[in-house]
């Protein structure tokens, strides 16, 4: 199977699509590095997936399922749909896609495309915080998860979606953390009254102290402390943390991908190339 798949043409053409935050189509990074990452790892893990009798797709930031990229006049698969049609190859489909989104448009468009393709699809309405618990209760016991969380903004990543997943037995997690939303942002969320990002990351202001803002290492910090909270939850983040960069070579991302097992995090180890974060735990 190959990344034209991404080209298939829209089952439903008039349903809404994701153009990225300022409306005016995504950046080619989002094909190019996150689905295609995405891609070549579900297919990388279809062996593994084959094991578990139940395999589900969990996506709490879906979007509505078909993006089009700055400058292209035709649309391209959305992060779900890119994750159930590479899931397809060799008889390892997951056996559920649990989706969800902020907007009921995107979420209702993002499923109907999904079973357009024959993908079986349970649709979870309203904010990740809100749908987590009921997504959590959906996953048949024992089942091999993956977890997508793809937010715009680092706000949205609230750390108690990330817990309450992370109960699930077999989860592996890949996630967007929007290292341009903390850029932005960390120097006026010091003042407590803001309070951004203390969900995504609680506890961060204890971990960094002013002085960090004056070196300008505070947003270093808050990552490193954001991947001690993951790994506290008996996680191994990979070493290969790709940094997507905009046209103008400004950091927008980092993909972080983190598991229990050893396996999952060296397949992505192995489709995850381009420019990376080293990360190192002592
Ligand atoms: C980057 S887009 C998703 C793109 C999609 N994952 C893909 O790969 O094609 C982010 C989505 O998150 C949704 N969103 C924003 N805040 C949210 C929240 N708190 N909970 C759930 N969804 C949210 C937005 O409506 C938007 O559709």
């Amino acid at each position: 199977m190959t990344f034209s798949l991404s080209h298939d043409p829209d089952p439903l053409p008039r349903l809404p699509l994701e153009l990225g935050r300022l409306n005016e189509g995504v950046g080619r990074w989002v094909p190019e590095m996150k689905h295609t990452f995405l891609a070549k790892y579900v297919e990388g893990t279809r062996q593994a997936r084959k094991k578990f009798p139940e395999r589900v797709y969990v996506d709490l930031f879906c979007g509505p399922g078909r993006i089009q990229v700055k400058g292209e006049s035709a649309t391209r698969h959305g992060g779900a749909q890119i994750a159930w049609q590479h899931s397809r190859l060799d008889s390892a489909a997951f056996t559920s896609c649990l989706i969800g989104d902020l907007d009921p448009v995107r979420a209702s468009a993002c499923a109907d495309r999904l079973r357009a393709f024959g993908a079986p699809v349970q649709v979870f309405e309203g904010a990740a915080e809100s749908t987590v618990d009921r997504v959590v209760q959906a996953v048949p016991k024992g089942a091999l998860c993956l977890a997508y969380l793809d937010p715009y903004n680092l706000q949205y990543l609230t750390f108690n979606v990330i817990e309450k997943l992370a109960t699930l037995k077999f989860v592996d997690f890949a996630v967007h953390f929007s290292t341009m939303d903390l850029r932005r942002n960390l120097l006026m969320e010091y003042n407590p009254e803001r309070a951004r990002f203390d969900l995504t990351a609680p506890g961060w202001r204890d971990h960094i102290s002013p002085e960090a803002f004056v070196r300008g290492d505070a947003e270093e910090l808050f990552f490193d402390y954001w991947c001690n909270l993951v790994k506290n939850l008996g996680f191994t983040i990979s070493q290969r943390m790709p940094l997507v960069r905009d046209e103008g070579n400004r950091p927008l991302y980092h993909l972080v991908f983190f598991s229990r097992h050893s396996l999952p995090n060296r397949i992505w180890g192995d489709v995850a190339q381009g420019p990376n974060r080293e990360f190192n735990f002592d």
